[in-house]
């Protein structure tokens, strides 16, 4: 039996396996540049997180209506049922569909087919977070914002994801003030590539509640201290750091030391399709790679219930 889990650092896009691509790309007549999925699966070798993105970007272009929005969803929701999630905050970018033509509404709604019937359906329950895009204009988030104003009732977060150097969070000042007035929660990417002043940034100017990502902190003794004192949740993706070289291998990742920091740590798979393995797969290749024992799997899936957006009740059901 697969511990149960919360899944927090997810981006729907990335659970978009080469088999759905290529199904989706035949049934909306999009041509897509790889003759079958083995020769795609060839292209998943990256140098950083942009040469990620690019491949990333560029495949999206399969999806285009509420049906396969609903059956990504739905088949993410599967994968994470059968390897023990109990509850899944998922990321979407509506900016890279709107920027092809596809509503916000078309994403928002399509998502949300297979999120109505997730609990029953799957046993794991959810909630969305946006994501504004920081290599786009602050400008550009305030309008997603405002297009994502008859869709809150679906969304319970705001997020920032996409390339992190250059584009610092205080970029998003504005745009976090004004998600925080609409009452909606905030997380961020940060200290993925970029520097440990990104998480300090996110904490102070955007008011985040967790960091994504958070792994260069471990430079910053003081800032470790802080989040340790502050029991701010990180949400790690130790999978998606080897094939995005943050890190060489994985048995060099700082999970263990970060646990051992007192740092509040969750696992998680960010963008499974792309990265090898969805979440119980990462759990178990830290146990395997990292030498993590059953008890501190078990405080992971522990943590990942206290950092999620559950209220007690809620959080009771899930675990
Ligand atoms: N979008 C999808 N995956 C991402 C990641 N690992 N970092 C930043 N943006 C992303
Ligand atoms: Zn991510």
């Amino acid at each position: 039996m697969p511990l149960p889990k919360a899944e927090l650092h997810l981006h729907i896009e990335g659970t978009l396996e080469p088999e759905l691509a290529f199904a989706l790309a035949a049934r909306n007549g999009v041509r897509l540049p790889y003759a079958d999925t083995e020769e795609l699966r060839t292209a998943y070798l990256f140098d950083d997180l942009q040469s990620f993105l690019d491949l990333y970007y560029a495949l999206m272009a399969v999806l285009r209506t509420e049906q396969d929005f609903e059956e990504l969803a739905d088949a993410y929701l599967a994968r994470a049922a059968a390897q023990g999630v109990r509850h899944a905050e998922i990321f979407f970018d509506p900016q890279a569909h709107t920027a092809r033509g596809v509503p916000i509404g078309t994403v928002v709604e399509g998502l949300g087919r297979a999120l109505d019937r997730s609990e029953e359906k799957h046993g794991i329950s959810t909630q969305l977070i946006m994501c504004f895009l920081r290599d786009e204009s602050a400008e550009s988030a305030l309008e997603t914002l405002e297009a994502a104003k008859p869709y809150l009732h679906r969304i319970s977060a705001v997020g920032l994801d996409s390339a992190e150097v250059g584009h610092p969070p205080v970029k998003f000042r504005e745009v976090y003030e004004a998600a925080g007035a609409l009452g909606l929660r905030k997380v961020a990417h940060a200290g993925e590539e970029g520097p440990p002043a990104y998480i300090r940034e996110a904490l102070e100017v955007l008011g985040v509640e967790r960091i994504d990502h958070g792994l260069r902190c471990m430079e910053d003794p003081e800032l470790v201290e802080r989040l340790v004192a502050d029991r701010v949740p990180l949400t790690l993706c130790p999978l998606s750091n080897v094939r995005l070289r943050a890190i060489d291998t994985l048995e060099e990742h700082p999970l263990r030391a970060m646990m051992d920091a007192g740092l509040l740590c969750t696992v998680n798979s960010d963008d499974p399709a792309y990265f090898g393995g969805y979440v119980g797969d990462t759990f178990h290749a830290v146990h395997e790679a990292l030498g993590l024992e059953r008890e501190q799997l078990r405080t992971l899936a522990r943590n990942s219930f206290e950092a999620a957006f559950l209220d007690h009740d809620e959080e009771r059901r899930a675990r």
